[in-house]
């Protein structure tokens, strides 16, 4: 493959920055935020917990045309009554985001009051979060059909990670760079037993959990590889084989090609300033680049 080819290949990687997976039905989510992303249209996220609803809607204010107005967390489990009532009134003004995280949780007389909020101040989007079922919730008559409708004019709804558990090994990876950093810690990745045993895990705390257990794992992780051992011990016991497999030895250069595919996304491919970040020559990048074109992500390796 020549450079030139290089050079205009568009890159593949996710269309929303952080929001780390290609699974199709992380593909889905990221059609409905495309589609939504330049206009302001209040949108609800539902999901279960641990599954990226702030990210996403943190991610949807960060890419619209509200970006440079304030965006504003309203706990709406955390806040009670009076309070919720009183930061409604104050953070209602042109141009703001408010984010109304664990929007099921609001009191009946609530609910009335920010379906109130919606109708008579068109300029305030709202973003709302929900892991409930609100349709089941307006079918049990706990919470009012109108401010659903509201509320959810766009509609993202999040898979569990357990319905994607192809995304694992690059929320592994994405996990691995950035704890490892975060904790001075010369990781290089895990081992192949150890990425299996996670994308068998059943995950019912979602990605919070496995970014906790990547976290954890690379505090552990006396050597430079991760194994099944730094896992907690429910990990180790489901995948305690009759004969494990010996821990495959990880290629750093896959873990080398995710770094620098990342800097380069996050220069929107601007290889000179890819390189100036990287600490190495335009050139050097182009080479690798290159090397990259013929292989598939993975981070690892065979033995
Ligand atoms: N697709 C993703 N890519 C990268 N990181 C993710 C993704 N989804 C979630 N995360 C990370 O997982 C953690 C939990 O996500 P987040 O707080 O958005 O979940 P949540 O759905 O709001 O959970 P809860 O219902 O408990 O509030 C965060 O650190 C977030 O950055
Ligand atoms: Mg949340």
């Amino acid at each position: 493959m020549n450079p030139t080819t290089v050079a205009h290949r568009p890159w593949p990687g996710p269309a929303f920055p952080y929001v780390v997976g290609e699974s199709t039905r992380m593909q889905d989510v990221y059609d409905v935020m495309t589609r939504v992303a330049e206009g302001d249209a209040n949108v609800c996220i539902e999901g279960e917990s641990g599954t990226g609803k702030e990210l996403i809607a943190e991610t949807l204010h960060a890419v619209g045309p509200r970006r440079d107005r304030p965006f504003v967390t309203l706990d709406c489990a955390a806040i009670p009554d009076v309070a919720m009532d009183r930061e409604l009134s104050s953070h209602v003004r042109a141009g703001v985001t408010l984010f109304l995280d664990g929007i099921g949780e609001l009191t009946p007389h609530l609910q009335a009051r920010l379906l109130h909020v919606i109708r008579t101040e068109p300029q305030v989007r709202v973003i709302a979060a929900t892991s409930r079922d609100l349709r089941q919730a307006i079918h049990d008559g706990r919470f009012l059909g109108d401010l659903y409708y509201c509320i959810a004019v766009v509609h993202v709804e999040l898979p569990a990670l357990r319905e994607r558990t192809e995304d694992i090994p690059l929320l592994v990876a994405h996990f691995l760079c950035r704890k490892a950093a975060r904790h001075r810690k010369a990781i290089r990745g895990l081992t192949s037993r150890a990425l299996e045993s996670l994308v068998a895990n059943p995950w019912p705390g979602n990605v919070r959990q496995l970014e906790n257990w990547i976290e954890r794992a690379v505090v552990l992780a006396g050597a430079d590889l991760v194994d099944v051992e730094h896992f907690p011990p429910v990990v180790r016991d489901t995948t305690a084989m009759p004969l494990p497999p010996p821990p495959r030895r990880l290629r750093l250069r896959e873990v080398e090609k995710l770094y620098v595919l990342e800097t380069l996304e996050q220069t929107r491919w601007n290889r000179t300033a890819a390189a100036r970040l990287l600490g190495i020559s335009v050139r050097g990048l182009q080479y690798k680049l290159q090397r990259y074109l013929g292989e598939s992500t993975s981070i690892v390796g065979t033995p």
